[in-house]
C-alpha cells in the first residue's frame, strides 16, 4: 500500500475524495493536538501515559471516588474550552461544505468540530461539554454549586460528565449512523486515531468491506496504516489544508 512522508498529495486520493458522493471522516484526539489538546496514547504527551484511565474513565472509579473524576473531567473541560479549533478542523468544516453526502464521526468529546462549523456530526464517545444525571442518564444544565460533586436535583444522585467511559456502551443511535455511513460511503477519511478502540476501530474494515476507498492521515504508524488505499503521513493541520488543495487542482 502507499505510504507517503508527505511533500504532496496523491493525486488518486485526491482524486477519489473529489468524487465522493458520501464522504465519511473518522476523527481521533490527533486531530485536536495541534489546538494544544493531548492525545490518550502518545508515549510522552498522551493522557494514559499521565494518568491511569482505570482510575478516572470507568463507571467503577467514578463509584469509588467521584470527586477525583469529577475535577479531571472539570480540568479537561476548561483545557479544552480555552483551546481554539486548528487548520485541520477547519478542513474538514470545508469538506462538509464541498460534500454531497458527508458524516462526521469523531471519537472526540471536546467540541471543536462543531466549532470549527461541521454539522453532520456523530459524537460517538459523548461531549465533556454536557453533564447527565449519574443515575438516570437525564442531561442536566444548572446545579447547586458545591466544593464537592454537585447532585442531580431530581434525584440527588451525583452528577457526571456525558461521555463514554470504558465498559460503558456508546450512544446507540450514534454508532447505528457511524455503521451505516462505513456501509454506504464511497470514502472514508481516517484522521488522528490510533485505531485501538473498538467499535470505532472496525469502522475502516466494515468500510473498505463494502468497497469505500480509505486514507488515513496520521503522523505515526497504526494498526490501518497495512491496509489503509492511502496513508499520509503528517500532522493533521498541515496535511488536510494541502488535501484542500489539492482537491481544487
Ligand atoms: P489516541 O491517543 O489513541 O491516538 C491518537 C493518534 O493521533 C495517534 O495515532 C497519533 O499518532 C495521532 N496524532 C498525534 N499527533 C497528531 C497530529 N498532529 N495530527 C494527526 N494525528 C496525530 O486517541 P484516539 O484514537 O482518539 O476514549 O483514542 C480513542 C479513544 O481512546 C478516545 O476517544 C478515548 C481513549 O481512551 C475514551 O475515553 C472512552
Amino acid at each position: 500500500m502507499p505510504e507517503l512522508t508527505l511533500n504532496t498529495i496523491p493525486i488518486k486520493a485526491a482524486q477519489a475524495i473529489r468524487q465522493a458522493g458520501f464522504l465519511a471522516v473518522l476523527t481521533g484526539a490527533g486531530i485536536s493536538v495541534e489546538s494544544g489538546i493531548p492525545t490518550f496514547r502518545d508515549a510522552q504527551t498522551g493522557l494514559w501515559a499521565k494518568f491511569d484511565p482505570r482510575e478516572l474513565a470507568t463507571p467503577a472509579a467514578f463509584a469509588r471516588n467521584p470527586k477525583l473524576v469529577w475535577d479531571w473531567y472539570a480540568w479537561r473541560r476548561e483545557l479544552v474550552n480555552r483551546a481554539k479549533p486548528n487548520a485541520g478542523h477547519r478542513a474538514i468544516a470545508e469538506l462538509e461544505r464541498r460534500t454531497p453526502r458527508f458524516l462526521l464521526i469523531t471519537q472526540n468529546v471536546d467540541g471543536l468540530h462543531r466549532r470549527a462549523g461541521n454539522r453532520k456530526l456523530v459524537e460517538l464517545h459523548g461531549s465533556i461539554d454536557r453533564v447527565k444525571c449519574s443515575r438516570e442518564g437525564t442531561i442536566v444544565t444548572h446545579w447547586q454549586p458545591t466544593d464537592n460533586v454537585p447532585l442531580c436535583a431530581s434525584c440527588g444522585a451525583p452528577l457526571r460528565p456525558d461521555v463514554v467511559w470504558f465498559e460503558e456502551m456508546l450512544p446507540g443511535g450514534a454508532l447505528t449512523a457511524a455503521e451505516e455511513a462505513a456501509r454506504h460511503c464511497d470514502v472514508l477519511l481516517v484522521v488522528g486515531t490510533s485505531a485501538e478502540v473498538y467499535p470505532a476501530a472496525a469502522l475502516p474494515s466494515q468500510a473498505q468491506a463494502a468497497g469505500a476507498t480509505v486514507v488515513e492521515i496520521n503522523p505515526n504508524r497504526t494498526p490501518l496504516s497495512a491496509s489503509a488505499d492511502y496513508t499520509l503521513r503528517g500532522p493533521a493541520g498541515w496535511v488536510l489544508p494541502a488535501l484542500i488543495a489539492a482537491l481544487e487542482r
